[in-house]
């Protein structure tokens, strides 16, 4: 989809549709009032007479315009304009997005992001246009016999008033439209059902990333691999599984090669029934979700190979099925995890950390800068912060503030929790160095105390994306997050 930036006056601008906002108050300002005084009025008298409503996300398509330069007009509901900001902006575009894909129009000019808004420079608005754009434009039909019908959007223009920040304004759109990839890879991943996305499916994938781009390389090792590793902790949870294992290793060398690379680690349970301490079964189904740290790894990938940053990435992916049956790791099993530390599994649905906890030891190994990890990890996060922030965990205060600040730019917000050794004081074991699980209360931090210790002095980050990778109900489905914070922060190193 193409997305031009545009600086001429509104009301001259040729368009099949312009989308105009609407703020609340009795007058139509900038845009709005201009494509008004062309057309005689019509605008303002549909905001008269109450058609037309400022009511965030309510839209009114304007047919057949007479005098103006525009065929039609998409009036959105914009609130307050003195309360306009980044997540507003996002609201309205995305509410015009679902209008126009009921149309079939082809092409819509927006306006919404003609005045400056309040927090959001032109850089951020146009990133944040093509974002929600092609967010609310998404649908996942591969497995549908028949598509559910109109999307024609092809070019959205973006119209700014200040012709200064075309440059940066268009920057916005390259980088928008690359993070926008790289969230439909992570959401297309992570939706496919755990019968096709199996871990040799995501190695696939990533081989597939790789041959796009000449400067990312990958590596797939197998389950014998691992065992010679001493992967004990990742080969107990594949253990009941009869879908072989396999760690997806990703390289993006965008810099020299003395230069200490970025390692993201993306948990890749392609399916967690929870193994002998098997989950209860409402919305089971959604456990093919606990691969989409491995999906936001993926597409920050994707999105390094089209925008081709000065850093070196390198990006682990231990990928398994969590399954019972008579193969499957029992409560009580003792294993050897390649950090040579023991762990006693107490219980086998806290899979994640025994993948992980091996893939962090392996990533250790490139000496990195920074190691962040990523995981649908605790139930715990969720009841922490819901379904709006991604729980953040740091051994080190600087990266916390700097992924926290990405997180907030690119509108894709975290939340720092506690990681402190005091909670890992319920993970002791009789029998080994430790358990792999705990208490129920503080678990989110419990299990990132876990993680912890198998990172040693590396600054390490762990984002439990849990409560934010996926929608439930009628929305059901992966959102493509954190695509944009893990970018953005990588971008702005
Ligand atoms: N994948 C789950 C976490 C999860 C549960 C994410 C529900 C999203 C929704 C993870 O493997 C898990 O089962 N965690 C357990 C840990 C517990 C056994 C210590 C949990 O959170 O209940
Ligand atoms: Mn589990
Ligand atoms: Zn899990």
């Amino acid at each position: 989809m193409e997305f031009p930036v545009k600086t001429g006056e509104p009301g001259s601008q040729k368009t099949a549709c312009a989308i105009l906002p609407i703020f609340e108050g009795h007058r139509l300002k900038g845009p709005t009032h201009e494509v008004d005084i062309s057309c005689g009025g019509t605008l303002s008298q549909l905001v008269k007479t109450g058609s037309a409503s400022a009511r965030p996300g309510r839209t009114l398509l304007v047919p057949n315009l007479q005098g103006a330069a525009t065929d039609q007009v998409l009036l959105v509901g914009c609130g307050k304009e003195t309360k306009f900001n980044a997540k507003a902006l996002r609201q309205a575009i995305s509410a015009a997005a679902n209008a126009l894909s009921l149309t079939g129009i082809k092409e819509a000019t927006s306006y919404l992001a003609y005045a400056p808004i309040k927090d959001l420079d032109e850089y951020y608005a146009a990133r944040a246009t093509v974002e929600a754009t092609h967010s609310a434009l998404y649908r996942f039909e591969e497995l549908k016999s028949k598509s559910s019908g109109k999307i024609k959007l092809s070019r959205l223009p973006i119209a700014i008033n200040d012709s200064q920040k075309a440059k940066d304004a268009r920057l916005g759109v390259t980088h928008g439209r690359a993070i926008s990839t790289g969230m439909g890879l992570a959401r297309d991943l992570a939706n496919r059902p755990a019968n096709i996305c199996t871990p040799s499916h995501l190695a696939e994938e990533a081989r597939t990333i790789a041959k796009r781009y000449k400067n990312i390389q990958t590596k797939v090792l197998a389950e014998h691999d691992m065992k010679r590793l001493g992967m004990g902790a990742m080969l107990a949870v594949t253990h009941g599984a009869e879908e072989p294992a396999r760690l997806i290793v990703l390289e993006y060398k965008g810099t020299g090669a003395d230069v200490a690379p970025i390692a993201i680690c993306g948990k890749g349970v392609t399916f967690d029934t929870g193994g002998i301490s098997l989950k209860p079964p409402p919305k089971m189904d959604e456990m093919k979700f606990d691969m989409c740290g491995a999906a936001t790894v993926m597409g920050t990938m994707e999105v390094l190979g089209i925008l081709q940053p000065t850093i070196n990435v390198v990006a682990v992916v231990p990928a398994c099925e969590n399954m019972p049956g008579s193969r499957a790791t029992r409560p009580g099993d003792i294993v050897k995890t390649m950090s040579g530390q023991t762990v006693e599994i107490l219980n086998t649905d806290a899979e994640g950390r025994l993948i992980l906890c091996d893939a962090l030891t392996y990533a250790a190994r490139y000496k990195p800068r920074y190691l962040i990890d990523v995981a649908t990890l605790t139930g715990a996060c969720v009841v922490a912060v819901g379904h709006i922030y991604t729980g953040l965990f740091s051994n080190n205060e600087d990266l916390a503030s700097d992924i926290l600040a990405a997180g907030k730019r690119s509108l894709d917000p975290a939340w720092q929790l506690p990681v402190d050794e005091e909670y890992g004081a319920t993970l002791r074991s009789n029998f080994a160095d430790f358990a792999n699980s705990g208490v129920r209360d503080g678990g989110a931090s419990i299990a990132a105390q876990f993680l912890s210790r198998f990172v040693e002095d590396t600054p390490w980050a762990h984002l439990d994306i849990a409560g934010i990778a996926w929608k439930s109900s009628r929305d059901k489905g992966a959102t493509g997050r954190p695509v944009p914070l893990l970018t953005d922060f990588l971008l702005n190193l």
